[in-house]
């Protein structure tokens, strides 16, 4: 990538995937473009990222503060780009429990638009943010690219939609575009705080704060955790394979792991009780299980690996460790948690 600079338009950019997608791209000499409209991203990500690559390397970067549901602002940040990872959406299955009509505004019209503006752009590939939520009441394990349910939140709706119309583009249109079907990322940036915030970041800020961490249910729903690394690799490998066939697909983004809560609850603990010693004697509470959340999931990632060349570089624990330096030093207060 180094020795064929690209221009990128990366949606979402001062969220928690979006800006370690343009820390990796402005470390490879890219130029790229970052939009974001701050509804749960932070200017401290941007800053961040600003502080971790060369001032050369930043002159490569923009910023456009612009919301996705305005299609203007779409075509504008489109013009001259290569390629677009879309991530800007609104995440969270309890927050479009709570609110569907700004889940979908966001992640169905936001998305349509950026699609739309892409394609009138003449982008090469949309690369998009899709969800593992899209295998719904789905039974089987591991998770088969092919092989869905029936959603089980407007979140997982609105990512579905999603993949319906990139394929209906590609097939009306003829737009290349793939969707990574990410499963749990976790890593830093990732934001520790409020009603919606991940299980990995705010278990880890409650244990630093002395704060009770409460497992939704009985602890033994699982999940197919995977560091950000991982899905940073996903996104380039997505974007610059030479094969026809990888194109217009769906790819489970994981690391074909499945981890109880109660068990990435110890493995949190562990890792931080080297920093914090005294969090080896933190124990749980339970609550009520979720509503709207899928039981267990495991992702098949042979397609990945297969089609793109995808090898994931950190399992959980080796995530957990590269993370955990920097939980440790941004949740050591309650206020610098809020940043
Ligand atoms: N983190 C995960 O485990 C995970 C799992 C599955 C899918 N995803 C998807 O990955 C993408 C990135 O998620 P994340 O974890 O980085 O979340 P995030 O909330 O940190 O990042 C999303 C970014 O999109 C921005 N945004 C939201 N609505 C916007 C709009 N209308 N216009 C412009 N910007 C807008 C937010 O301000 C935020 O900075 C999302 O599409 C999410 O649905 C994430």
């Amino acid at each position: 990538m180094r020795g064929q600079p690209a221009r990128w338009l990366v949606t979402g950019s001062a969220g928690f995937i979006g800006s370690h997608l343009v820390q990796a791209l402005l470390g490879l000499d890219q130029t790229v473009v970052g939009l974001d409209n701050f509804a749960t991203g932070h200017q401290r990500n941007v800053d961040e990222v600003r502080s971790l690559v060369s001032a050369e390397q930043w002159a490569r970067h923009r910023f456009i503060e612009a919301d996705i549901r305005d299609l203007d602002a779409c075509r504008a940040a489109c013009q001259e780009v290569d390629f677009v990872l879309h991530q800007a959406a609104l995440g969270s299955v309890p927050r479009s429990l709570a609110d569907p009509v700004a889940t979908n505004r966001s992640n169905v019209d936001g998305f349509l638009n950026m699609l739309l503006a892409a394609r009138d752009a003449g982008v090469k590939r949309f690369i998009y943010a899709a969800s593992s939520s899209t295998y719904g009441d789905h039974q089987e394990l591991p998770k088969v690219e092919e092989r869905i349910g029936r959603p089980l939140s407007p979140y997982a709706v609105s990512k579905l939609v999603n993949e319906l119309y990139a394929d209906v583009f590609a097939r009306c249109y003829g737009f290349p575009s793939i969707g990574l079907r990410y499963f749990n990322i976790f890593g830093a940036r990732q934001d520790p705080q409020g009603a919606y915030a991940a299980v990995i970041p705010r278990w880890t800020r409650a244990m630093l704060l002395d704060e009770a961490v409460t497992i939704n249910g009985d602890g033994e729903t699982s999940r197919d955790f995977c560091f950000i690394d991982n899905a940073v690799q996903a996104n380039l490998l997505a974007a610059t394979s030479d094969d026809p066939a990888a194109v217009n697909q769906v790819y489970n983004v994981a690391v074909d792991g499945r981890t109880s809560l109660n068990r990435l609850f110890e493995i949190l603990r562990d890792a931080l009780a080297e920093f914090r010693p005294e969090v080896s004697r933190v124990q749980p509470v339970y609550g009520d299980f979720r509503a709207g959340d899928v039981r267990h999931s495991q992702a098949d990632i042979g397609k990945a690996r297969r089609l793109l060349g995808y090898q994931p570089s950190h399992r959980l624990e080796a995530g957990v460790r590269a993370a955990m330096p920097w939980y440790v030093s941004r949740f050591a207060t309650a206020d610098e948690a809020c940043g």
